[in-house]
C-alpha cells in the first residue's frame, strides 16, 4: 500500500516519525511534508500498473499516506476528465488547451481529492470527530467523507458562504457552525479554538500535513492523460494554494521515479480583490504578507492571509518558473461564460484560470504552441446565486402551440 516513511518539516527539515499525531513541527511550527520510499515505489509503480487500476486518486496509493488499506474512505474521487478545449483554445490560437473539470468530483469540487485522504487518515489514527474551517467546499467534502466513514464532522464557515454549499454540508449530516464574519475571521477563530481542542478532534484545516497529499494526484493524472508527459503550463485557482505546491511535489516524484522527463510551469490565480500571493510575487518577495481585501465572487479564494502556505506557493512558482496572476471580477464572469460555452458548468471560483490564461497569452508568457491545462475546481451548482446574476431564465409561456411558435421564433431570431 503506502510507501510513507516519515514527515519532514518544510522549514527546518527536522524529520518526524510517520506515526506522529503532530500537525506542525514541534521546533519551528513549520508545515510537515510526508516522505515516501521512492526506491520501493519505483519497483512497483509503472504506467502499465496504474492503467490497470480503477480510476480514482487511490490508483496512486503507494504515493499517498494511508498505510492500512481497510481505512481508505473513497467515493471515487479524482480521475476527473481532462477535456480538450473547443472554444477558448481556438479563440486564443492555442492548439493544446485542456480543461481539467474537477467539478466532476463526488461532492462537486477539488476538495474531494484531499478530504478523502484526511478522512481516511482520521480513521487510521482512530479519531471519532473530524473538523475544519472552510469557505464551503472543503466542509461539504468533509461532511460527505465523514458520513461515509461513520465519523462525526464539525465545520466552521463564514456567513458569506453560498447557501448551496451550506445545504450540502448539512445534508450529509455534518454539524455546522456558521460564524457571523468573513472567511478570514473564521480562520482566526478556528485556529484559536483548535489550540484548545486539538487532542480530541482531528483538525483537517490548513495545517494538516496528510490531507494536501491528495492534491499531488493532479500531477499524476495530468501526466498520465498526456501520455507520460508534463504540459508546459498548469493554471490553478489559489487561496492558500497547496494545490500548486503539491502539484509541483507530484511532478518531482514522477521525475524521480523516471515516469516523466519534464515538469510544467505553474500558475496560481487569485481575484484582484484578494490577491496576497500575487502581491508578493509582483514585489519579488519570498514571503506573503496579509493584504487589504474586498469581497469577491470567487469566494473560495477569499484568503487575505495565507501565511506559510502562501510562502510555499511562491516557492513552487519560482522553482517552476511559473507566475501568479490576478483577475478582476468582470474577468471572472467572462471566464465563467467562456467555460459554459465549452459545456463546462463552473462556479466563479473555478473559472479564474481562463482569464488568467488570456492575460498570460497577451503578455507573451504563454505561447500559442504551448500545451496548457486550466484546472476548473468547482461545479456551478455550488453557487447558484452568483450565476443567477449572470443568466436570465425565460418566463413560462401559455400551454398552446401558437405560444410555442411565438417563443421559438423570438429565441431563434
Ligand atoms: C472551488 C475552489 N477552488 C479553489 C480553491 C482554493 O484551493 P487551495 O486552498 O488549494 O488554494 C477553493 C477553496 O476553497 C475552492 O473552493
Amino acid at each position: 500500500m503506502s510507501s510513507l516513511i516519515s514527515l519532514t518539516c518544510l522549514k527546518c527539515r527536522q524529520e518526524l516519525p510517520k506515526t506522529t499525531r503532530l500537525l506542525r513541527c514541534p521546533q519551528c511550527q513549520g508545515l510537515l511534508d510526508p516522505q515516501y520510499d521512492l526506491e520501493r515505489v519505483r519497483s512497483v509503480l509503472t504506467w502499465e500498473t496504474v492503467a490497470r487500476r480503477p480510476r480514482s486518486i487511490w490508483r496512486w496509493r503507494e504515493l499517498l499516506p494511508i498505510e492500512d488499506e481497510r481505512c481508505v474512505i473513497s467515493l471515487g474521487e479524482g480521475g476527473t476528465p481532462l477535456v480538450p478545449s473547443v472554444r477558448v483554445g481556438p479563440a486564443f490560437g492555442l492548439r493544446h488547451l485542456y480543461i481539467l473539470n474537477d467539478g466532476m468530483n463526488p461532492t462537486g469540487s477539488l476538495k474531494d481529492r484531499s478530504m478523502a485522504v484526511v478522512a481516511s487518515k482520521a480513521v487510521e489514527l482512530g479519531y471519532r470527530v473530524i473538523t475544519c474551517d472552510s469557505s464551503g467546499n472543503k466542509a461539504a467534502s468533509l461532511s460527505a467523507y465523514a458520513a461515509r466513514a461513520g465519523l462525526t464532522s464539525l465545520m466552521f464557515c463564514p456567513s458569506t458562504t453560498p447557501p448551496q454549499k451550506l445545504l450540502q454540508i448539512v445534508a450529509y449530516g455534518g454539524r455546522l457552525v456558521i460564524i457571523d464574519t468573513d472567511r478570514d475571521g473564521v480562520a482566526r477563530l478556528y485556529a484559536e479554538l483548535m489550540q484548545r481542542r486539538s487532542a480530541e478532534w482531528y483538525d483537517s484545516g490548513v495545517s494538516n500535513p496528510f490531507r494536501y497529499e491528495g492534491k499531488k494526484t493532479y500531477a499524476y493524472e495530468i501526466a498520465e492523460a498526456l501520455g507520460a508527459c508534463a504540459p508546459d503550463w498548469i493554471l490553478h485557482p489559489a487561496a492558500g494554494s497547496m494545490s500548486v505546491v503539491k502539484t509541483w511535489k507530484g511532478f518531482g516524484e514522477l521525475e524521480r521515479l523516471g515516469l516523466v522527463h519534464t515538469k510544467p510551469r505553474l500558475g496560481a490565480v487569485q481575484p484582484e480583490n484578494c490577491a496576497p500571493i500575487v502581491a508578493a510575487y509582483r514585489k519579488g518577495a519570498r514571503t506573503v504578507s496579509p493584504v487589504e481585501y474586498l469581497p469577491t465572487m470567487a469566494g473560495g479564494l477569499s484568503m487575505p492571509n495565507p501565511g506559510d502556505l502562501g510562502d510555499l506557493t511562491l516557492q513552487a512558482i519560482r522553482e517552476s518558473d511559473g507566475a501568479a496572476v490576478a483577475v478582476t471580477e468582470d474577468e471572472i464572469v467572462w471566464g465563467m461564460r467562456a467555460l459554459w460555452e465549452e459545456g463546462i458548468f463552473s462556479e466563479p471560483t473555478g473559472a479564474v484560470t481562463i482569464p488568467a490564461l488570456r492575460g498570460l497569452m497577451e503578455q507573451g508568457i504563454i505561447q500559442r504552441g504551448d500545451t496548457v491545462v486550466c484546472i476548473v475546481t468547482g461545479t456551478g451548482f455550488k453557487d447558484l446565486h452568483s450565476l443567477e446574476q449572470e443568466v436570465c431564465v425565460p418566463r413560462p409561456v401559455p400551454a398552446k402551440l401558437s405560444a410555442l411558435d411565438e417563443a421559438t421564433q423570438a429565441l431563434l431570431a
